[in-house]
Parts: structure tokens; sequence; C-alpha cells
């Protein structure tokens, strides 16, 4: 084991001393490796540029000088050193150039080339005419032309695809931009708008007409014939908003109010009423009115009656009373006394009217014997100021309305007679309960 270890040691102190030999040997003998050249050397690039004189050529150029040194060669893009600085038949681009002194030491600088912009001062200006669209119609076009620059031009509209017309066809009404390209892909733009065209601005269309009235009430035999004038020509026609057809006639039109409208061929329209009227069924026809009349009762509820014949119209009858509402029945009742107005309207619509005067029927002969023994007998304490027990016999229905008090009173004596101081005698009594036998009306 101690062998071992001594050997190991012997192997290590061997592997020194190679290495000790080989850096002596290596470092000339001395002790410290010789100076680096370049160090605390700055090699710096500068120098001057020419553009290319026009886009895609060749002919610009870069000038340096390099200072850090001496005995300079130089290198564009890593390329082989030479002794010029100059480098020229340069396009746009970027360079870097790489100096290198005499002792092989290097820098470098970047430089850069760029084209002439080739629209700098160039106005491309684009004109053009339009055809303005019809309303509702795309066939409005614009066409553009260019001018400027370098020629060659292209044309886009609104963007798109540029081509090499400038003429663009179909149109609608808005507003357009038209771009205009050179050869050196300048550019100028210009707005046009296209404006719809109403065709029917200050076109008149005028439709008249000639019309055949149905024969008769009710018929759908008549006819309006119609022609436009005006516009395009071309007509086309409808009736009342309907379709339109190429013939102005319509057929089968019964009595009424008719619109015909006349349509160009650039869609302007112009329209017409006609009126077709049938025949008056009530020409020539009178409607006779005569009215039987039963005439009212005083003093109970109105029992007026009026009732109508009429004539000289073609039946059903309807009949109406003081303008109101016809009805079937040609009686009218339960009027009061007045003069009424009594219609008759036939089955084709024709009146007559006729007055119709109911009266109160006349007294009759028992109650005027009534009234005037009460008159003799009770209105001394039944009157307008004096009315005892609440009545009043100077009223006439006063007495047919309290008939049955007045028998009770002066007739019977229950509950007691009246007048008062005792019962009238027989005959005058009877005289009531005659015309209360009768009925005990106004009319009896
Ligand atoms: C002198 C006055 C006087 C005379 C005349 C007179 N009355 Fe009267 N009458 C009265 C007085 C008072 C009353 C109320 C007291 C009563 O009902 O008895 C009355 C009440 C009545 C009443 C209402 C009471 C009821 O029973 O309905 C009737 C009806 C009436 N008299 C009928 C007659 C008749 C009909 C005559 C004539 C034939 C008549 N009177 C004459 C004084 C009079």
């Amino acid at each position: 084991m101690r062998k071992s270890i001594s050997t190991r040691s012997f192997f290590i102190t061997t592997v020194f001393v190679i290495l000790f030999i080989y850096a002596c040997t290596k470092g000339g003998g001395g002790n410290n490796p010789p100076p680096n050249p370049c160090s605390g050397v700055t090699v710096s690039v500068s120098g001057t540029t020419t553009n290319p004189s026009a886009p895609g050529a060749a002919n610009g150029s870069i000038s340096v000088t390099a200072s850090g040194g001496s005995g300079f060669t130089f290198s564009i893009n890593g390329g082989a050193f030479q002794a010029s600085g100059n480098f020229p038949n340069l396009g746009a681009g970027s360079y870097t150039i790489t100096a290198k002194n005499g002792n092989g030491c290097t820098g470098s600088g970047s430089f850069t080339l760029t084209d002439p912009n080739p629209c700098a001062g160039v106005t491309i200006t684009v004109t053009g005419t339009t055809v303005n669209p019809t309303m509702g119609s795309s066939n409005g076009s614009i066409t553009a032309s260019a001018s400027g620059g370098a020629g060659g031009f292209t044309f886009s509209l609104n963007g798109g695809t540029f081509q090499a017309s400038g003429a663009f066809n179909n149109l609608a009404a808005g507003s357009y931009t038209v771009t205009a390209k050179d050869a050196n892909g300048c550019i100028g733009s210009n707005t046009f708008n296209l404006v719809a065209i109403n065709p029917c601005a200050g076109v008149t269309i005028t439709v008249t007409g000639t019309t055949v009235n149905p024969t008769a009430p009710g018929a759908t035999n008549g006819s309006i014939t119609a022609s436009a004038s005006g516009g395009a020509g071309g007509f086309t026609f409808n009736l009342n908003g309907g379709t339109f057809q190429a013939s102005g006639t319509f057929s089968n039109l019964g009595a009424g109010n008719y619109t015909v409208t006349a349509r160009d061929a650039n869609g302007c329209t112009g329209t017409n009423s006609f009126t077709l009227t049938a025949p008056n069924p009530c020409a020539g026809i009178t409607i006779t009115v005569s009215n039987a009349v039963t005439n009212n009762t005083p003093c109970q509820a109105a029992n007026g009656i009026i009732t109508v014949t009429p004539g000289g119209g073609t039946g059903p009858y309807t009949f109406s009373l003081n303008g109101g509402g016809f009805q079937v029945s040609n009686t009218f009742s339960n009027l009061a006394p007045s003069t009424y107005s009594v219609a008759a309207k036939d089955a084709n619509g024709c009146t007559g009217t006729n007055n119709a005067t109911i009266n109160n029927l006349p007294e009759g002969p028992l109650f005027a014997a009534v009234r005037t023994v009460l008159q003799n007998n009770c209105v001394s304490c039944h009157n307008n100021t004096i009315s005892e027990g609440g009545m009043n016999w100077t009223v006439d229905c006063n007495i047919v309305q309290f008939k049955d008090r007045i028998k009770a009173r002066a007739v019977d004596g229950n509950p007691s007679p009246m007048p008062p101081s005792g019962l009238m005698p027989a005959s005058e009594r009877q005289k009531i309960t005659d015309w209360i036998n009768a009925g005990g009306r106004f009319t009896d």
C-alpha cells in the first residue's frame, strides 16, 4: 500500500516538470507572453457615401479612411482586402467596410446607400369624365386619365386592382376614388361623384280617356279607354293600382270612381280619375206616399197612428218617420199630435215623402156634459187657486184621470158626498154615471 502511493507521486511530479519545460520553450525562454500588437489600438473607419443616382442604379459609392495605425487595407462586406478605401459601383443597400492596419488590427464601419425617391416632387394628376347612372341602375361610368410622373399609368377604382384602362363602367350612384400609378409606382388620385339621374324630373305624363257608363244600376258593363301622352312613350296602364297592362282599356266596370295610371318606358307615371255613373233608377219615377191617420185621444198615452200606402215605385218598400231609420212596417203607432214627415223607399232606393198630421180627437158629448156638471157644482172649491183635496176640475184631463173619485164622491156619496152640502140631483149624477159607463174618456 505504501509503495502504491509513492508510485503515484512520482507520476504527478513528472507531468509538472514536462509542462514547465514546455512553457519555457514556448515563451521564448522568458517568464511573460509576448505583447498583443492590437491591445489598446482602436481602428476606426469613417467615410462619405454617394447614393445611386436613380432607383436600381449601381453607381453609388463609399469612400473611407481609417485611423488607428498605418498601412491600411479595406474590405467591403467581408470581401478581399484592397489598398483603396474607395468602393464604387454600388447599388442601394447596407455595407460594412473593414479596415486592417499593418499589424493586422481591424475595425469596421457601416454605411447605407439609398435610392432616390422616384416620386419626390412628382405629382400625378387624375382627371376624368363621368356618366351619371339613371336612378336605380348601375349604368354610370368614369373615364379617367392621368398626367405627370413617368407615364405608363395604370388605374384602380376604390383601392381595387390596377388595370391598364382608366374606364370604369357599370357604376351605381356614389362617390368613387380613382387612383393612377405611373411606371415608378408614383400615385395620384381623384374623387368622382356619380349622381342618380331621375328620368322623370320635369316629365309630365298626361292621362286622358273616355268612359262608357254601366247601362243599368248595379250592372258592370261600363268601361274606360285611357291614353297617355308625354314622357318617353311606350305606355302601360293600370286601374286603381293594379297590374300594368299594355292596353289602356278597362272593361266590365260598375259605377264608381276609378284611377288610371299610365307609365312610360322610363317608369314615369301620370294618373287621372274617371267616374262611371249608373243610370239613375229613379229617373222618371215618383214615389207617392199617402198616409191614413188615426188621431190621438187626449188625456192618455199618445195613441195616434199613421198608416202609409206607397206607390209609383218597385216594391218592397220601407218607411221612415221624420228622417229616422227605414222600417219594413208601414205603420207608425203611439204618436202624439204633430205633423210628421213620412218617407217611403222602394226596392231601387227611390224615395217619396208626404206629411201627415195627427190631431187630438174632439171631446165627446158625455164628457162635455160631465164637465158642465162639475163647472156648475164643484169648481168653486176645486180650481186653479183652491183645489180642495188636491183636485182642480178646471183641467179637462183631471176629470178623466180622477173619474173614479168623482163617481165615489159625487154619485155614491162615499165616504161623504160632494159637494159637502149634499149630493146633486139624480139627473146630474146620472150624467156622470153615463159617461163612465161609456168608457170615461175625453172622447166619450
Ligand atoms: C164647498 C166646497 C166643495 C164643493 C162645492 C165640492 N167639494 Fe170636493 N172637496 C171639498 C173639500 C173640503 C175636500 C177635502 C175633504 C174631503 O176629501 O172630504 C174635497 C175633496 C174632494 C175630492 C178628493 C177626495 C177623494 O175622495 O178623492 C174629490 C174627488 C172631490 N172633492 C170631488 C168633488 C166633486 C165631484 C164636486 C162636485 C160635484 C165637489 N167635490 C164639490 C170641498 C168641496
